[in-house]
């Protein structure tokens, strides 16, 4: 008798204790991303953590991999339709190769004149309609996340479109932005973010194009000897999560989550002017590279050989998506 109470109290205890153990794990989010901590994105995914973490009293815990340091581009949104990674921040420019061509509407030269217009396509119907259309990838769409208007660089002076005649230019898997090198009679290569700076080092690639804080940090300016101020696209963040995981999370950890990553969305745009400026300043002050300020002309030179990447793509982005943008930015093409 003794010794089955002995057995059943055991047993019990070591119930409780695979229960508590089992009830206390917590719930873990992979966070994935290809550029480096002191960038917006960087920045931002580390706020979120901060926040999920503390507010869901570490019921969440978030795991950052920076710097492709788990996945990289070409393998990330694979990796997180598998669930092998719940949460990414991909560059809007990557989502073709996932068969929503739409996005690549965000990467017609010049179609953003400024933040606020980009914000009306983020923050309204349009940014609504193309997370929409994540869901039958097994994904859904939490918030766009702001970093910077791009810069082309190359290691000659780069001012017209003539200039960039002949130069291999690396780019994001996007084919907007391969009609954009084309239209300026340069090569587009595609290529990992993680890739660039040996591929501008060895000579694979002569040029690409990034906002300041991806230049800087990535010490572009160690391999590229002009960086012009061509402003003539940006890159945005989608930040997207597994829908089975998401959907599958308590309800009331998905409301936290919810409000971390608002006031995570809020910090990242508030820095995002902040950190192109402080990484330009940083460039300049290398010495390294040479930056080109664009007369109007010239300026008015790209804009005319760019533009016609916007008939071009029109049927294979989506004329009705083109429109609502042209509507929300005052875009005249
Ligand atoms: C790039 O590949 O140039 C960018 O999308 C990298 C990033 O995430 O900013």
């Amino acid at each position: 008798m003794k010794f089955r109470f002995a057995v059943a109290v055991i047993a019990a205890s070591l119930v409780s204790f695979i229960g508590a153990a089992y009830a206390q794990a917590p719930i873990v989010i992979k966070f994935s991303h290809v550029v480096a901590l002191d960038t917006p994105k960087g920045k931002a995914a580390e706020f979120f953590k901060k926040a999920a973490e503390e507010r869901t009293k570490g019921r969440v815990k978030v795991e950052v991999y920076p710097n492709s340091s788990l996945f990289k581009d070409g393998e990330e949104m694979e990796a997180l339709q598998l669930g092998s990674v719940q949460m990414l921040a991909p560059s809007v420019a990557k989502f073709g190769p996932l068969g929503v061509r739409e996005f690549e509407v965000f990467d017609l030269p010049y179609i953003f004149d400024n933040r606020d217009e980009l914000h009306k396509v983020t923050m309204g119907p349009v940014g609504a309609l193309l997370f929409k259309k994540l869901e039958s990838k097994g994904l859904i769409g939490l918030a766009f996340w702001d970093n910077g208007f791009k810069d082309m660089s190359a290691n000659k002076p780069i001012r017209v479109p003539a200039d960039y005649k002949g130069l291999k230019m690396r780019i994001q898997s996007s084919k907007v932005l391969g009609d954009e090198m084309k239209a300026l009679g340069a090569i587009p290569q595609v290529m990992a973010f993680s890739e660039v700076y040996q591929a501008l080092q060895t000579g694979v690639v002569d040029g690409t194009e990034n906002p300041p804080s991806n230049f800087y940090t990535q010490k572009m300016q160690e391999v590229q000897k002009y960086l012009a101020l061509t402003d003539h696209g940006v890159i945005e963040y989608a930040v997207i999560v597994n829908k089975k995981f998401w959907d599958g999370l308590p309800a009331d950890i998905r409301t936290i989550l919810d409000g971390a990553m608002k006031d995570a969305t809020k910090f990242a745009n508030d820095i995002a002017q902040k950190e192109n400026d402080d990484a330009l300043e940083a460039v300049k002050k290398s010495g390294k590279t040479e930056i080109l300020t664009l007369t109007a002309d010239q300026k008015a030179a790209m804009k005319k050989a760019l533009v016609v990447v916007h008939k071009e793509n029109e049927s294979r982005v989506g004329k009705d998506i083109i429109d609502e943008v042209y509507k929300e930015t005052g875009f005249k093409p």
